[in-house]
C-alpha cells in the first residue's frame, strides 16, 4: 500500500489531485453541499463535497458518515486563508474503510472523570494532539541539547534493590524471591556512569508510590537525568538553567502552531531567557513570610509555597542551599555550613511548581556511610554504591527534570493528567 499523503505536507500539493487518508472530525451540511473535518494525526483538513460533482454514493456517505468513522478522501488542494491549516480540499470521492460506531466523546463538554475514562479515545482530541507534539519536541530538544554538550545517554534499570528518595513512595516487586523495588530515579546509576563517561544522562520512567493526589503528581512520570564528573553546585545550576531555557527556545521555534491550539501566552514562555534568579533557601523562605506564609526555619515547602515563589519570578528560579534534614541521603553538606545541603531545585512561574531537583553528591566515604546509617537505608544493598566513593572519589553533580510537570508549564495545561498518554496516578491504572 503506497503511504497516504499527510494533511501536514499539503501545501506542497497546492492545485493538485491528492488522496487521504484518515477519521472524520466532524461533518456538516449545508444545501447541496458537506463537508468533512478530516483529521490524519498529522493535521485536520476541510473537504468540500458538491452534489453536482461527485458520485451519488460518496454525497450519501458524507450525509451518513458517522464521527471516527476511517475513510479515504480524493480531492484537489486549494489555498484557503480562512481555514486553519491555510488548505481546503475539494473532494472528488469519499470512501469509507470502517464505520465507526456512535462515538463516546462528541464535540460538546465532557467532565474530566468520562475524558480520563476514555483516555484512549481523549488523545484523539486537538488539545492532546498539541500536547503530545510538544512533549515530543521537548525530549527531542533535551536530547540534543546534551548530545551537543558532550553527553553520553546510558540507560538505567527499572528493578533496583536500593532506594534513592527515600522508602516511603517505593513500589515493591517480587523478584524471584527477593524484595526490590521500582526505580525512583537513574541518579545512583548515573553516579558510577559518569566516573566511566564523565557526563551521562539518562530518560526514563520513574515511579513513586505517591499517596496523594494533587495536579503535580504520577505515580509513573518520566525524568531526564544528567550527571557530571567534576562539577559543583554552581557548574549544576548552570547546566540546568542552559537545559532548560534552550528548550523552551526550540519549542517557541517549532512547535507555536501547538501552542495556538491551546491557546498559551507565549509572552510567558519568551521570558524565559537566562540569567534565571538564584535564591538560598533561607531567602526564599523570607520572600514567602513577607507574602503571608507561615514557615518555620528547616520547613520545606509544601505545595503552595512553591507555586507563590514560582510566580514571584517571570522566569524559573533556582532555589539552592536547602537545610539537609527536608533532603535525600547523598547530597554533599555546605561546607560553610554542615546543616545545609548542596541541593537546587528550580521551581517554574506561574504556579507549575518544582520541575528540577538535583545538587552536589557527597562524595566522602565516611561521610556517606553516615548518612546512609542516619537514613536507616540498607547498608547492604549500597555497597556497590559506596565503590564510587572508594575508587577515585570525585565531585560530582547532577539534577532530574521531571518531564511532564515541565510539559504542563510549558503547555499552560493545569493537571499533569494530560502531560503524558497514559497517566498513572492514585486510583489510576485504566486505561
Ligand atoms: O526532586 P526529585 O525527587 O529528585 C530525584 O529523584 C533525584 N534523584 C534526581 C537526580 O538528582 N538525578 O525528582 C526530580 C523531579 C522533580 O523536580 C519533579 O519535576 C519530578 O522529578 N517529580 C515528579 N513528577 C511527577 N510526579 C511525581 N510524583 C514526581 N516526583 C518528582
Ligand atoms: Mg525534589
Amino acid at each position: 500500500m503506497e503511504p497516504a499523503l499527510e494533511i501536514a505536507r499539503i501545501a506542497k500539493h497546492e492545485g493538485k489531485k491528492v488522496a487521504l487518508k484518515g477519521w472524520v472530525h466532524n461533518k456538516r451540511s449545508s444545501g447541496k453541499i458537506r463537508f468533512v473535518l478530516l483529521r490524519d494525526g498529522t493535521g485536520i483538513i476541510q473537504c468540500v463535497f458538491l452534489k453536482e460533482q461527485v458520485p451519488e454514493q460518496a454525497f450519501e456517505l458524507a450525509d451518513s458518515i458517522t464521527q471516527e468513522s476511517s475513510v479515504e478522501i480524493s480531492g484537489t488542494v486549494r489555498e484557503d486563508k480562512r481555514s486553519p491549516g491555510g488548505y481546503e480540499l475539494s473532494g472528488s470521492d469519499l470512501k469509507l474503510i470502517s464505520l465507526a460506531e456512535p462515538y463516546p466523546i462528541t464535540p460538546k463538554e465532557h467532565g474530566v472523570d468520562f475524558l480520563m475514562k476514555h483516555r484512549h479515545l481523549w488523545l484523539r482530541s486537538q488539545r492532546q494532539f498539541a500536547i503530545l507534539r510538544i512533549r515530543s519536541e521537548l525530549i527531542k530538544a533535551f536530547h540534543d541539547f546534551l548530545d551537543d554538550s558532550g553527553f553520553i545517554l546510558c540507560d538505567t534499570p527499572i528493578l533496583t534493590p536500593a532506594a534513592c528518595e527515600g522508602t516511603t513512595t517505593l513500589f515493591n516487586v517480587d523478584y524471584y524471591g527477593e524484595p526490590v523495588f521500582l526505580t525512583q530515579s537513574g541518579q545512583l546509576y548515573n553516579e558510577p556512569l559518569c566516573a566511566a563517561l564523565r557526563k551521562t544522562y539518562c530518560l526514563g520512567p520513574t515511579f513513586r508510590a505517591e499517596k496523594s493526589k494533587t495536579r503535580r503528581h504520577l505515580t509513573e512520570f518520566w525524568m531526564l537525568e544528567p550527571e557530571v564528573a567534576f562539577l559543583d553546585l554552581e557548574g549544576c545550576m548552570d547546566l540546568a538553567e542552559n537545559l532548560v531555557a534552550y528548550a523552551v527556545g526550540r519549542v517557541l521555534e517549532r512547535r507555536s502552531p501547538e501552542l495556538g491550539i491551546l491557546e498559551r501566552d507565549l509572552s510567558k514562555l519568551e521570558a524565559v531567557k537566562k540569567p534565571f534568579p538564584r535564591i538560598t533557601y533561607t531567602k526564599a523562605v523570607e520572600l514567602l513570610k513577607s507574602k503571608g506564609r507561615n514557615l518555620k526555619p528547616g520547613d520545606d515547602f509544601g505545595a503552595e509555597d512553591e507555586t507563590i515563589l514560582g510566580q514571584s519570578f517571570d522566569r524559573p528560579v533556582l532555589v539552592h542551599r536547602y537545610p539537609a534534614p527536608v533532603k535525600a541521603f547523598y547530597m554533599k553538606r555546605d561546607r560553610s555550613d554542615p546543616n545545609l545541603a548542596l541541593a537546587v531545585d528550580m521551581i517554574a512561574p506561574e504556579g507549575y511548581g518544582e520541575i528540577v531537583g538535583g545538587g552536589q553528591r557527597e562524595d566522602d566515604l565516611k561521610e556517606l556511610e553516615k548518612r546512609i546509617k542516619e537514613h536507616d537505608l540498607p547498608r547492604q544493598a549500597f555497597e556497590w554504591y559506596l565503590d564510587v566513593r572508594r575508587y577515585g572519589s570525585f565531585p560530582h553533580s547532577g539534577f532530574g527534570l521531571g518531564i511532564e510537570r515541565t510539559v504542563a508549564w510549558i503547555c499552560g495545561v493545569h493537571h499533569i493528567r494530560e502531560t503524558i498518554p497514559f497517566p498513572r496516578m492514585l486510583e489510576k491504572i485504566y486505561p
